[in-house]
């Protein structure tokens, strides 16, 4: 039996300001009704005074810790899944990295937006299956509400910031890991971009006045390669493993739009207690969607030993990918 990558702890951490579609309705010509119907987003929750991404990062990997059973300094390896780190060095994973003590732990950020999380495990998953003692803390966390232009309506409703955690091991059982299926196309990036604030540029009053600091979307473009990516990336994964759509017993899908999720629901013919759906409370939280999603599964009681569980996620870059399990 090859060694198989289990999560053995989930945890997730979300930022103490709870702001609803009608708190919205004071910021942008928007209403409660267009963004539940266009989204199924009803709140999202947002940094407040001393918060960070690396704050929120670290509060889910103590919960991932804790229910995995271990010590901080048990971790080989930290990897964070983010596009919007505190600063661009040290990285968050460093940060988490001190924050949590766990001092034998290598560390480092990803950057592959929503599909931050995906890219994270799969990474884990080719470490431990060399070496099944590992133990990895994989974390998809984000600050969206400081990359959001507050006076962009396409836009500003739909993000939430937020972490979540997973801390992982192997095995040599038939269940965990199965296969992970990673994929990007770089030519399409610039429909969902922050164009300023890297390196390419200075950052001068005139970038600013043109909103380059901010993410910037064509979300109707996007919609429609996130739908097509989100299903082959999903028929891959269902083919890699002899699975039919019927055997899956849980889609853990990036939280970004509800109409997305409806899409990929039909497409794949699965039944509605099939496809976890948290968007109405958090809004798209990027790389933090799916293991906030995943920690809720799992302290909810629903994932039972031996389920079938497929995660998807489409992002800026854009990125995409698929990673099959058993629980
Ligand atoms: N409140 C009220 N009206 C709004 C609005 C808001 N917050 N945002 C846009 N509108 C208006 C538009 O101005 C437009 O008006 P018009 O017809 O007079 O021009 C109308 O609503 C429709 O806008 P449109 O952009 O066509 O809406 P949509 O149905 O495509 O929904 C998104 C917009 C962003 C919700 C949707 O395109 C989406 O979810 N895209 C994909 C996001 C995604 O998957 N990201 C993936 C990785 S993060």
């Amino acid at each position: 039996m090859p060694n198989r990558t289990v999560i053995i702890g989930t945890g997730s951490a979300l930022p103490c300001r709870l702001v609803t579609n009608k708190d919205l309705e004071a910021v942008v010509e928007t209403s409660d009704e267009w963004i539940r119907t266009r989204t199924g987003i009803e709140q999202r929750y947002l940094i407040g005074e001393g918060e960070t991404n690396s704050f929120l990062a670290a509060r889910a990997a103590k919960k991932a810790i804790e229910m995995a059973r271990i010590r901080p300094d048990d971790l080989d390896l930290i990897i964070v899944g983010t596009f919007t780190p505190d600063m661009p060095m040290p990285s968050v994973a460093c940060l988490v990295q001190k924050e949590l003590g766990a001092k034998k732990a290598g560390a480092f950020d990803l950057s592959a937006t929503c599909s931050g999380f995906i890219y994270g495990l799969s990474i884990a998953d080719k470490f431990i299956r060399d070496n099944r003692k590992m133990k990895i803390l994989v974390v998809g966390s984000e600050v969206l509400s400081r990359r959001t232009n507050w006076s962009d309506r396409t836009t500003c409703v739909l993000f939430g910031d937020g972490a979540g955690a997973a801390v992982v091991t192997g095995v040599r059982e038939d269940r965990g890991i199965l296969s992970t299926h990673l994929h990007a196309d770089g030519s399409l990036g610039g429909l969902l971009t922050i164009k300023g604030l890297g390196t390419a540029q200075p950052v001068t009053a005139e970038m600013l006045g043109l909103g380059w600091q901010y993410i910037q979307m064509q979300g109707k473009e996007v919609f429609k390669y996130a739908v097509k990516a989100l299903e082959a990336v999903a028929w891959e994964a269902l083919s890699a493993n002899n699975w039919t759509t019927d055997q899956i017993d849980l889609l853990l899908a990036h939280q970004a739009n509800i109409r997305i999720l409806d899409f990929l629901r039909e497409r794949l013919g699965l039944s509605e207690d099939k496809v976890f759906i948290n968007i109405n409370k958090y809004g798209n939280t990027s790389a933090a969607s799916i293991p906030i999603a995943l920690d809720e599964a799992n302290r909810s009681g629903l994932l039972k030993p031996g389920m079938r569980l497929l995660m998807v996620a489409f992002g800026g870059g854009f990125t995409w990918g698929a990673l099959a399990m058993r629980w």
